[in-house]
């Protein structure tokens, strides 16, 4: 039984121990802070070692360590860290990393707040941020600098879901000693593995689809082993840990991860698809779909779409919009996403984004396509364009 295992057969097994755990086949939760040891002989073996034991109740407990394996397990790297948050993974990584008078190139396209630690806190510290064009691809090469540590990608991006082309960013940072981290959020490793794509390090926000119920906070960092060390270290001394509680919905989550991305995955395309017919919408942005400008890097380097995309519409009042986005039934309006629910925000990228202006024909909204029945939320999407036309 070692041979390597689909993902849909991994993500029903990986982290899981029952004989270690009185026969529960998900890891149950183990809360603590403090950890007594019996002995000085005990208590001294698990300080030569922190962070491959129960040591102290901020380092993880057994709940945390099983959460940890299945991440690292499905990214394909070494270990994981779980961390509070995806933003909290993100900061971890980037601090890491990062010392007074170093270089960081991060993709215009990343998740706003990770570009306001480089613009506020980064900078504060003396470290300088490059924003780079997300499909510079080879080219990053002529951006690297003697000084530059970390090059920073999110593949589809933030808002605009531009697709990074991987391999050529990592053979030209690898090129250089320099370390390519990635947000593999949108995908999770169901749909990108990144270390077999060469990254050294890879984040998720499992708030999205690990968990997948849009109910619970939780960060996970995955490293090759020459840097796990480095950044566990940082982790554990920033205190950025996530709770066990937190890690148990983690690695529930993981077990219908496969699943309910298909059903994602499938809404989100019949919704896209509809769209790009409708009257009122200029474009859609979504890798998925044939046509799309980075389809062909999608479907090279993915083996599957996640349900969130972006819909560019034709231009419109405030009063239009609102009409269309405030009766819906079924569509929420909330930032995070991957939760089982239905999802629309009015989004403007144009204050995110400094390397590549945004450009756009009107008002763009940002689609989470959940787990409802697919006819009902065409529905719904129907008449939100019904009130958004008699509002003129
Ligand atoms: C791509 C991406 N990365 C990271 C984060 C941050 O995750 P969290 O909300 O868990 O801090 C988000 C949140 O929306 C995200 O969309």
């Amino acid at each position: 039984m070692s041979k390597k295992k689909k993902k849909d057969t991994e993500v029903t097994t990986a982290g899981r121990h029952p004989e270690k755990q009185f026969g529960a086949v998900n890891p149950p939760v183990v809360r603590a802070s403090t950890i007594a040891f019996p002995t000085v002989a005990d208590m001294d073996k698990a300080k030569a070692k922190p962070f491959d034991s129960v040591y102290y109740g901020r380092h993880g407990t057994p709940t945390t360590f099983a959460f940890e394996e299945a991440v690292a397990k499905l990214e394909g790297g070494y270990r994981a860290i779980a961390c509070s948050s995806g933003l909290a993974a993100i900061n971890v990584v980037l601090t890491a990393l990062l010392s007074t008078g170093d270089h960081v190139l991060m993709t215009d396209s990343v998740y706003d707040p990770a570009r306001r630690t480089c613009e506020v806190w980064l900078k504060r510290l003396g470290i300088e941020t490059t924003f780079y064009d997300p499909r510079i691809g080879a080219g990053i090469a002529a951006l690297i600098r003697p000084n530059t540590k970390v090059v920073f990608t999110e593949s589809p991006g933030s808002l605009t879901f531009e697709v990074q082309d991987i391999p050529a960013i990592v053979a030209a940072a690898h090129a250089r000693g320099v370390i390519v981290v990635l947000d593999n959020t949108w995908a999770t490793p169901v749909y990108f593995q990144p270390f077999a794509h060469g990254v050294d390090i890879s984040i998720q926000a499992a708030t999205k689809y690990i968990t997948g119920h849009s109910d619970v906070m939780l960060g996970a960092i995955t490293t090759s082993e020459e840097i796990y060390l480095r950044v566990k270290r940082h982790a554990a001394i920033l205190g950025a840990s996530a709770s066990p509680d937190d890690c148990s919905l983690g690695s529930r989550g993981l077990r219908t991860l496969a699943v309910r991305l298909e059903r994602h995955a499938a809404t989100g395309i019949r919704l896209a698809e509809w769209l790009k017919t409708r009257s009122e919408v200029a474009r859609v942005i979504h890798p998925a779909l044939p046509g799309s400008p980075d389809h062909a890097l999608w479907k090279r380097d993915f083996t599957g779409t996640s349900g969130l995309f972006s819909v560019v519409l034709k231009p419109c009042s405030k009063d239009a919009l609102a009409a269309f986005l405030d009766h819906l039934e079924l569509f929420a309006m909330g930032f995070s996403w991957g939760g089982f629910e239905s999802l629309i925000l009015p989004v403007d990228p144009t204050p995110y984004r400094t390397a590549v202006p945004w450009k756009a024909e009107g008002p763009m909204v940002r689609i989470h396509a959940g787990l409802e029945d697919p006819d009902d939320l065409l529905a719904d999407l129907d008449a939100g364009f019904e009130r958004l036309r008699n509002a003129g």
